[in-house]
C-alpha cells in the first residue's frame, strides 16, 4: 500500500523531527548537569556581595553571565569573568570543582580577590587554551601540574605578588604557548628559567617584569637552543646585567616591543643590538648604560618610542640624536632625560618629522630655544626642565600652536613672562615655567589660554596684580601653582571662577587682607597653600564646608584671627590629609580635628587645658605640632592611642603636672619636645622609644636624677637637652652609649661627681 506506506513515513519523519526540536530546544535552555553543579559548587566558594553573579541561578547555565557552552554538545567551554571593575570585584577562593568543567577552553578571573591556591587539579583541564588569572591575590607555588594543558596557548598569572616558582621546567612542556605573562611572580629561585623558556618555540609574547629574574652568566647563553621568535619581550625590573642580551637579540629577530627598564645592563650598547630591525617600541631606561647611542641605530626605522631616560649616555646630546633613523611615520616618542650628556645647545631634530613627544629633562642643554623649534608644529608635548636655558627665542606666528605639555621649570630663564607669544599656544594644556627667574608682568593674554588644565609658576619673580580679566577665560584650569613670587591677587568678593581647581599653591602671594571670597566655589579643591598671603581677618564660616575635602591645608604666616569650628565635618578623604595653622593670631580651644596625619597650630594663642585634647585627635596622628601657645593645664594620660606619632612638640606652653607615662608607649616617636614649660616630677620611662633621636626638656621643673635608660636604650639619640631643671646626681656612664649624640645639654641642673 504505497498510499499507507508514504503516511506512515511522514509519521515517522515528522516524530522524528518533532523529537529532534524537542532534545534540542531542551538543551538550549539546559546545560549539561555536571557542569551546572561544578558552577554551583564554584560559585558557592566565592564571597558574594548582593550583586554579584545574579544570574546564576535556574538550569539554563549557559545564559548565565560570562557563561559560554558549545553549540552542539553544550558543555561549559567558557568562563570569561573580567576584568570587569574592582566594585564588583568577586572574593574568596578558586574551588577545585572549576576543574570538573572537563571542556573548558577559556577561563578569565582576572582582577579579582581571589585568595589561597590555584587548584592542582587544573593541569586536568586538557582542552584549556586561555587561562587568565592575573591580578589577584593567590599565594604559594604556582602548580606544576599546568605542564599537561598541551592545548595551552595563553597563560597569565601576571600581578599576583605572592605566587612564586622554584623551576619553570614545567613550562616548556607548554608545546602550544603563545603568550606567557607571569609578571612579579616571585622566580628568584628559578634558576632554569631562561633555559625553560626557552624550550617553548610557539612562544612570540613574554612578559617576566619584576620577578627577580636569576642573573643569566655569559656561559649560560651558547647552550642555549633559541630558536623561538619573539615579538614582544618584557624583563623589566629585574636587575639583570648586560649577559643577557646575546640571548635577547637571538630571540628578537623579529620582535617589534621590548622592555629591558629597571635593570642592571651596563657598559655601551652592542652594535648588533640593532639587528633587531623590526624594533617599535624600546625601552632601555633606568639601568647603567654607557657611551653613545650606536651608528647602527640609523636602521631601526620602525621605531615609534625609544626611551633611554636614566642612563649614563654621554657624548654630545646632538650626535646621540643624529644616530637614530629619521624616515617619515618614524620615531614619535623619545626620552632621553636624566642622561650626563656633554654641555651643548639643544640639538636639531626638526627632520624627525614625527615626532611628537620629546624629553630632554635634564641632559645638560644650555643656551636658548631656538627658533628653529619654532616650526616643529609636529611636537606636541616638550620637557626641558632641569637645563641650563636661559632664553626662548622670539616665537612667531603659528609656532607651537599644536603644543599640549611645555615644561621649561628648573631653568636659567629670566625677563618678562611675554617671551612666549602665549596666545597662540591654543592647545595648551599644561605649562611649566616654575623655578626660573621670570620678572616682570603676568601676561594678559594668558586668559586666553582655553585649553590650560596646569599652569606652574612657583619660583619666580613674577611682579603683578592678577585680577579677572587674567583668569576668565582659563575654564579647564584645575592646578595652579603661582607659590613664591611677587602676584597680588585683585578679585572682586563677588567674583565666580569660570574653573574649579584640584590645586591651589600661592604662598607668598598677596590675597589678603580679606578671606579671599572667591575660594568659596572651589568646591573641588583637595590642595590648597595661602600661607604667608597677608590674610588679616577671621575665617568665614564657609570654609569649614571647604575643607572636608582638603588633604593639605597650609593657611600658616597670615594674621587669621578667632576660634575654630567648635566640629569639622567629616572629612572625605582619609589619611595623609595634613594641617598647617601655624603663626596666626587663632585663639580658643582645640575642637576634635578630623582624621589627619600632621597638624600644626604652634605660635597661636590657643587656650584651653590640654586635658580632653587625647579625644580630640585621631589615631592616625604621625607629627603634632602645638608649640608656642597659651595651653595650660596638665596632659592627661592618654597617649597610648597614638601609635604613629613620630613627632611630638608641647614646647613654649603652660602645662604644667606630670609628665604622664603613657607617652612611653609611642614606639615610632622620634623627637619629644616639652620644653619650656612647668612640667614637675620625674621623667617617665621612655625605654621603649627606641627611634628617639630628640629630647628636649629643657626649661621645666622636672626633677629625680639622670635615668639609666636613656643610654641603654635610645641608642638613636643625637640631641638630648635637659637644662634648667632641678636633676640632681650623677651623670650614668651609660650614656657613653649614645654614639650618635651631637648635642648634649644638662646645664642649670644640681648635676655632680665626674663626666664618665
Ligand atoms: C554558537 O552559536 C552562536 C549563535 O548562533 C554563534 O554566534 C557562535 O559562533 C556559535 N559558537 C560556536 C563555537 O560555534
Ligand atoms: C563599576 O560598577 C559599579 C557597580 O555596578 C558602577 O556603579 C560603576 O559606575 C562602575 N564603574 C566603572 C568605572 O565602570
Ligand atoms: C598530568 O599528566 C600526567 C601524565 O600523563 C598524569 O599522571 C597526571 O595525573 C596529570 N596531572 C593532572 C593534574 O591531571
Ligand atoms: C652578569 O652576572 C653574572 C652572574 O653574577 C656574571 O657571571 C657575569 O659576568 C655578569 N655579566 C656582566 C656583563 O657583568
Ligand atoms: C632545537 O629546536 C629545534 C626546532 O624546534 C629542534 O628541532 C631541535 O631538536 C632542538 N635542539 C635541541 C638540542 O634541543
Ligand atoms: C575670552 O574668550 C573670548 C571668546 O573667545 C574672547 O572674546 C575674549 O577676548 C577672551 N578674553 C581674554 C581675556 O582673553
Ligand atoms: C606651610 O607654609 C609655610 C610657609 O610657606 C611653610 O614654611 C611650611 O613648611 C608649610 N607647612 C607644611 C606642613 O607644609
Amino acid at each position: 500500500m504505497p498510499y499507507c506506506g508514504f503516511n506512515f513515513l511522514l509519521y515517522v519523519v515528522t516524530i522524528l523531527c518533532m523529537n529532534l526540536l524537542c532534545a534540542e530546544s531542551f538543551h538550549m535552555n539546559k546545560c549539561v548537569e555536571t557542569d551546572l553543579q561544578a558552577l554551583l559548587k564554584f560559585k558557592n566558594a566565592l564571597i558574594l556581595g548582593r550583586n554579584d553573579l545574579t544570574s546564576w541561578k535556574g538550569e539554563e547555565c549557559c545564559k548565565w553571565e560570562g557563561i559560554s557552552c558549545d553549540n552542539f554538545t553544550h558543555h561549559v567551554i567558557g568562563l570569561n569573568l573580567g576584568p570587569i571593575n574592582y566594585t564588583k570585584a568577586l572574593r574568596g577562593k578558586l574551588d577545585s570543582s572549576i576543574c570538573e568543567l572537563q571542556h573548558l577552553i577559556f577561563l578569565e578571573l582576572s582582577y579579582h580577590y581571589l585568595e589561597g591556591k590555584i587548584p592542582h587539579c587544573m593541569g586536568s583541564l586538557g582542552q584549556l587554551k586561555e587561562l587568565k588569572l592575573s591580578g589577584n591575590k593567590f599565594v604559594s607555588v604556582i602548580p606544576s601540574s599546568l605542564r599537561n594543558l598541551s592545548s595551552l596557548q595563553t597563560l597569565d598569572i601576571s600581578y599576583n605578588y605572592f605566587m612564586f616558582s622554584n623551576d619553570l621546567e614545567w613550562l616548556s612542556h607548554l608545546s602550544n604557548l603563545r603568550y606567557l605573562d607571569l609578571s612579579y611572580v616571585n622566580l628568584t629561585l628559578a634558576v632554569d628559567w631562561l633555559s625553560s623558556i626557552s624550550k617553548i618555540h610557539s612562544l612570540s609574547e613574554l612578559h617576566l617584569y619584576g620577578c627577580g629574574l636569576h642573573q643569566v652568566t655569559p656561559k649560560s647563553i651558547p647552550h642555549l637552543n633559541t630558536s623561538i621568535f619573539l615579538k614582544s619581550l618584557n624583563l623589566g625590573g629585574n636587575s639583570l646585567n648586560s649577559s643577557i642580551l646575546p640571548w635577547v637579540i637571538n630571540v628578537g629577530k623579529v620582535l617589534t616591543n621590548l622592555d629591558l627598564s629597571f635593570n642592571s645592563l651596563q657598559q655601551i650598547i652592542p652594535y648588533d643590538f640593532a639587528s633587531m630591525a623590526f624594533l617599535q617600541y624600546l625601552d632601555l631606561s633606568d639601568n647603567e648604560l654607557h657611551g653613545n647611542i650606536p651608528k647602527s641605530f640609523r636602521s631601526m626605522c620602525q621605531l615609534k618610542e625609544l626611551r633611554m631616560h636614566s642612563n649614563k649616555l654621554s657624548g654630545k646630546l646632538n650626535d646621540n640624536i643624529q644616530q637614530l633613523c629619521s624616515a617619515k611615520n618614524g620615531l614619535g616618542r623619545l626620552d632621553l632625560s636624566d642622561n650626563p650628556f656633554e654641555r651643548g645647545s639643544l640639538p636639531d631634530v626638526s627632520y624627525f618629522s614625527s615626532l611628537d613627544t620629546l624629553s630632554l629633562r635634564n641632559t645638560n642643554v644650555v643656551g636658548i630655544l631656538p627658533k628653529s623649534y619654532v616650526h616643529l608644529s609636529f611636537l606636541t608635548n616638550l620637557d626641558l626642565s632641569h637645563n641650563h636655558l636661559n632664553g626662548v627665542d622670539i616665537f612667531d606666528g603659528e609656532f607651537l600652536s599644536t603644543m599640549t605639555t611645555l615644561d621649561l621649570s628648573f631653568n636659567q630663564l629670566s625677563g618678562s613672562m611675554p617671551l612666549l607669544e602665549i596666545t597662540k599656544l591654543a592647545s595648551l594644556e599644561l605649562l611649566d615655567l616654575s623655578h626660573n627667574q621670570l620678572s616682570g608682568p603676568f601676561p594678559h593674554t594668558m586668559g586666553e589660554l582655553s585649553s590650560l588644565s596646569e599652569l606652574l609658576l612657583t619660583s619666580n619673580k613674577l611682579n603683578d596684580v592678577i585680577n579677572e580679566v587674567h583668569l576668565s577665560n582659563l575654564s579647564e584650569l584645575t592646578i595652579l601653582d603661582v607659590n613664591q613670587n611677587s602676584l597680588s591677587f585683585k578679585l572682586s568678593s563677588d567674583w565666580v571662577a569660570p574653573f574649579k581647581l584640584e590645586t591651589l599653591y600661592a604662598s607668598s602671594c598677596t590675597l589678603g587682607p580679606k578671606f579671599p571670597s572667591w575660594l568659596k566655589h572651589q568646591g573641588e579643591l583637595m590642595i590648597l597653600d595661602i600661607s604667608n598671603c597677608g590674610i588679616s581677618d577671621s575665617f568665614p564660616k564657609w570654609f569649614w564646608n571647604l575643607s572636608s575635602s582638603l588633604q593639605y591645608l597650609n593657611v600658616s604666616h597670615n594674621q587669621l584671627n578667632g576660634p575654630l569650628p567648635k566640629s569639622f565635618t567629616s572629612m572625605k578623604v582619609k589619611f595623609e590629609n595634613v594641617w598647617d595653622f601655624s603663626f596666626n593670631n587663632l585663639n580658643g580651644s582645640l575642637p576634635p580635628f578630623p582624621e589627619l596625619y600632621a597638624l600644626f597650630l604652634s605660635s597661636n594663642m590657643f587656650t584651653e587645658s590640654l586635658s580632653s585634647f587625647c579625644t580630640s585627635l585621631s589615631m592616625v596622628l604621625t607629627y603634632l605640632d602645638l608649640s608656642s601657645n597659651l595651653l595650660e593645664g596638665q596632659l592627661s594620660n592618654c597617649w597610648k592611642k597614638f601609635e604613629m606619632l613620630q613627632v611630638l612638640n608641647l614646647a613654649k606652653n603652660k602645662l604644667s603636672g606630670k609628665i604622664p607615662s603613657s607617652i612611653g608607649s609611642l614606639r615610632h616617636i622620634e623627637s619629644i619636645h616639652l620644653n619650656n614649660n612647668n612640667f614637675s616630677g620625674e621623667i617617665p620611662p621612655l625605654t621603649l622609644c627606641s627611634s628617639l633621636a630628640l629630647i628636649d626638656l629643657g626649661d621645666n621643673n622636672l626633677q629625680g636624677i639622670l635615668p639609666m635608660w636613656i643610654g641603654s636604650h635610645l641608642h638613636q639619640l643625637i640631641v638630648l637637652r635637659l637644662r634648667a631643671n632641678k636633676f640632681q646626681g650623677n651623670i650614668p656612664t651609660s650614656m657613653c652609649n649614645l654614639s650618635f649624640l651631637q648635642v648634649l645639654d644638662l646645664s642649670e641642673n644640681n648635676i655632680i661627681g665626674e663626666i664618665p
